[in-house]
C-alpha cells in the first residue's frame, strides 16, 4: 500500500496537492505533516478531513525524532515534500529560519527517510522523495523586450498568442544563481536532495515551478493581497516601477503536473513547471483591479487610483520564465487554464470567501490553532 507524507499539506499548493491525492487515490494514506505556521490554516482542507485515508499531523520538520518514527509507525513509501517558509520579503527580514526549515527542515525529511528505508528488506525498491523546488533557484532573466514579443512556446493555456519579454528562459540545466535568502534556502535544499541520490541512492525528483495563483494562497502574496486590498479600497504597493515579469500557473495546473511526476517521473531527473504564461506585474495588478471592478458592479477602472508605485523589494528579480517542455514531452503534462479564466476563477473565490481571508488577517485562525493544541 501507498503510505504517504506530504509535507506543507495546510500550505496554499500543499492544501491542493494533499486534496488531490485524498480524493482520487482512497487506496493510499495520506498523512499531511505540517507544523500550522503562520501560512499554514487547517480551514484550507474541511472538506476532506474526515476522509478514512487522511490523517493530519502537527509537527516541525525539524524535529528529526518526530518524523523518523512517523515513518515508522506510518511504513512510509513515499515523501512529497512542500513544507517550508515561502515568502521573498520574509525572508529578506528573517533568514534565519528560512535556512532553518527550507535547509534543516529538508535534511530533517530526508535523513528520516534514509534511515527507515534503508532498514528494510527491501531498501529503496518502490519508494520516492519528491521535493518541490522554485524557478527562483535559477537566478534572474533579462528583460530583453519590455514590450514584448509573441511567445515561442504553443499550449492550450498560451494559445492567444501571450507575450515573451526575453529570449532566455530557464530549463533543467540553468545554473543555479539564487539572490534572495528564500532562493538561496531553496537552492540548498535542492542540492541536499541530489545529494542523497548521488550518495546513497536515494530515489529522489526535484521540480522547479514558476509563480502559482488560485484559492487557499495566503494573502501576504500579490495577487490575494491586491485582490483583498482592492475590496477594501486599501493602496496597492507595487514595487518599483512593476516592470517585473512572472510566469503565472494555475495552482490546480501545478497539483496535477505533481500527481504525474510522483507516479511516471523518472529518478533524479528535475522538470521544470510553467504557466508559459508571463506578465508584467503592472499588467497583472490591472487585469486584477478590472476582474474585481467587474464582479462587484463597480465602474469600469474605478480602482485603477489606488496603484501606489513603493521602494523596490531589494535584490528584486527581474523576470522569471520556465521552459517547461520537457515535462510536456516526456510525461505529457502542460497547463490546461487560460489566464484570462483561471484569473477569474481565483478573483471570484476570493470574493467569495472572504471569512477565510478575514480568518488570516485577523490572526483569528492563528491563535485558534495554538489554543486548540496547547489544550491537548
Ligand atoms: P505556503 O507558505 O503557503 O505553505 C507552507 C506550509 O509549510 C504551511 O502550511 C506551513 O505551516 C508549513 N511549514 C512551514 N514551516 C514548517 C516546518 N518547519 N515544519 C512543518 N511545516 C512547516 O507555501 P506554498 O506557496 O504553498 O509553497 C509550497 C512549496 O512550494 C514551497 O516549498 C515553495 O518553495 C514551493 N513553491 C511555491 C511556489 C508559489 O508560487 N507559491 C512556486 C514554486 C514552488
Ligand atoms: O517563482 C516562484 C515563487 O513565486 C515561489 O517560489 C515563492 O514561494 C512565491 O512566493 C513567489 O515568489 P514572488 O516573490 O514572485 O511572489 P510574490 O507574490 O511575493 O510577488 C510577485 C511579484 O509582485 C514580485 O515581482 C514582487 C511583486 N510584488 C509583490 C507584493 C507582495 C509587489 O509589487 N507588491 C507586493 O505587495
Amino acid at each position: 500500500m501507498n503510505s504517504i507524507i506530504i509535507t506543507g499539506g495546510a500550505g496554499f499548493i500543499g492544501s491542493h496537492v494533499v486534496r488531490l491525492f485524498v480524493n482520487k487515490y482512497p487506496e493510499y494514506r495520506i498523512i499531511n505533516v505540517d507544523k500550522l505556521t503562520y501560512a499554514g490554516n487547517l480551514n484550507n482542507l474541511r472538506d476532506i478531513e474526515d476522509k478514512p485515508n487522511y490523517r493530519f499531523v502537527r509537527a516541525d520538520i525539524c524535529d528529526f525524532d518526530t518524523i523518523y518514527a512517523l515513518m515508522q509507525q506510518e511504513q512510509v513509501t513515499g515523501v512529497i515534500h512542500l513544507a517550508a517558509e515561502s515568502h521573498v520579503d520574509r525572508s529578506i527580514k528573517d533568514p534565519f529560519t528560512f535556512a532553518r526549515t527550507n535547509v534543516m527542515g529538508t535534511l530533517s525529511m530526508l535523513q528520516a527517510a534514509k534511515l527507515y528505508w534503508e532498514s528494510l528488506p527491501e531498501k529503496y525498491e518502490g519508494k520516492r522523495f519528491y521535493h518541490i523546488s522554485t524557478d527562483e533557484v535559477y537566478g534572474a532573466l533579462e528583460l530583453t523586450h519590455p514590450e514584448g514579443l509573441p511567445s515561442p512556446f504553443t499550449t492550450k493555456a498560451s494559445a492567444d498568442g501571450h507575450e515573451t519579454y526575453g529570449e532566455n528562459f530557464f530549463v533543467e540545466t540553468t545554473k543555479y544563481n539564487p539572490h534572495s535568502p528564500y532562493s538561496a534556502s531553496k537552492a540548498s535544499s535542492d542540492h541536499f536532495v541530489r545529494a542523497f541520490h548521488d550518495t546513497y541512492g536515494m530515489p529522489t525528483i526535484v521540480t522547479n515551478c514558476s509563480n502559482n495563483y488560485g484559492p487557499y494562497q495566503f494573502p501576504e502574496k500579490l495577487i490575494p493581497l491586491f485582490i483583498n486590498n482592492i475590496r477594501h479600497k486599501k493602496p496597492l504597493p507595487v514595487y518599483g516601477k512593476g516592470e517585473n515579469v512572472r510566469d503565472w500557473l494555475y495552482v490546480e495546473d501545478h497539483a496535477r503536473a505533481i500527481d504525474l511526476i510522483f507516479h511516471k517521473g523518472t529518478v533524479a531527473e528535475t522538470y521544470n513547471i510553467g504557466g508559459f504564461n508571463e506578465w508584467k506585474n503592472i499588467d497583472i495588478i490591472k487585469v486584477v483591479i478590472r476582474t474585481v471592478d467587474r464582479l462587484l458592479g463597480r465602474k469600469e477602472d474605478e480602482d485603477m487610483n489606488l496603484i501606489t508605485f513603493v521602494t523596490d523589494r531589494a535584490g528584486h528579480d527581474m523576470r522569471y520564465a520556465i521552459d517547461s517542455r520537457k515535462l510536456q514531452r516526456e510525461l505529457g503534462w502542460e497547463p490546461t487554464l487560460q489566464f484570462e479564466e483561471g484569473i477569474e476563477k481565483t478573483v471570484r473565490w476570493y470574493l467569495e470567501h472572504q471569512d477565510w481571508v478575514d480568518n488570516i488577517t485577523s490572526g483569528e485562525y492563528e491563535k485558534y490553532y495554538e489554543d486548540m493544541y496547547a489544550n491537548r
